[in-house]
């Protein structure tokens, strides 16, 4: 089903913009040598997501899944010296191999990693009245998405981008099979997400060197 021409406009892509920087693929090497599986973004969603950040000047973004800190290290390379990222990160060996890799890679002061299950860690923030994030990044486990969703509607103020990975899966999302709790996840949160008028969404198919897959797109009103 996958395409090498899509590996292959991924390279051409990766090289023309020089997108795989030396710091970001040291983070993915030892991400690698620790065990950790490869379910990062790609380097140039990585991009993506640093100019999503770009275009609102974002100041503070949240992530829900840390995994190594790849797309950490990517939304943190958007913000200013005083800029703030909060990573939530459900197991503690994620956790420890991030730090190390964040620090190494010289954006670790910006970034703090809440170890925990990611809506734990969002009552927790709300609890706490943190102050309301520019940009939230949802890429943890899909199943919990729509309940991120609405946690994550207590943290953003009016223009805010929330942007939630993985929402294609192959097509299974739109296919009638439900036996996939995954799936099954993802369409309760676009469900959510299309009935609110809180936000104003899209979804976009993708492919490339990471397969068939897509990203939800949120603008808060
Ligand atoms: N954003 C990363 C990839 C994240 S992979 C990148 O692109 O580089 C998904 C991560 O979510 C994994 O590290 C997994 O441990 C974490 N996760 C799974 N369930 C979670 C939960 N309930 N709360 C928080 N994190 C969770
Ligand atoms: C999986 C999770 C992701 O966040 C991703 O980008 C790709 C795959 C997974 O759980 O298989
Ligand atoms: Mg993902």
């Amino acid at each position: 089903m996958d395409d090498p021409r899509w590996v292959a406009v991924d390279h051409y892509v990766d090289d023309l913009l020089a997108l795989r920087q030396p710091e970001a693929e040291e983070i993915l090497r030892a991400s690698d040598a620790a065990g950790l599986p490869a379910i990062n973004v790609a380097a140039n969603q990585g991009r993506l997501l640093e100019l999503f950040a770009r275009a609102i000047q974002a100041r503070r973004v949240l992530e829900i899944g840390t995994l190594g800190g790849y797309s950490t290290w990517w939304l943190a390379s958007a913000l200013p010296h005083d800029g703030t990222l909060v990573t939530l990160e459900f197991d503690p060996h994620h956790c420890a191999v991030a730090r190390a890799n964040l620090d190494r890679a010289g954006v670790g002061h910006l970034v703090q990693i809440i170890p925990g299950p990611g809506a734990t860690s969002l009552a927790r923030l709300i609890e706490n009245s943190s102050p309301p994030f520019d940009l939230v990044f949802i890429d943890a486990d899909k199943e919990s998405y729509a309940q991120y969703f609405t946690l994550v509607m207590e943290l953003v103020h009016s223009g805010s981008v929330i942007v939630a990975d993985n929402v294609v899966r192959n097509g299974a999302v739109a296919l009638d099979a439900a036996d996939d709790p995954r799936v099954e996840g993802v369409r309760r949160f676009l469900a959510a997400v299309a009935q609110d008028d809180r936000v104003r969404a899209t979804a976009v198919q993708t492919v490339g060197a990471k397969g068939y897959d897509g990203f939800a797109y949120l603008v808060v009103a």
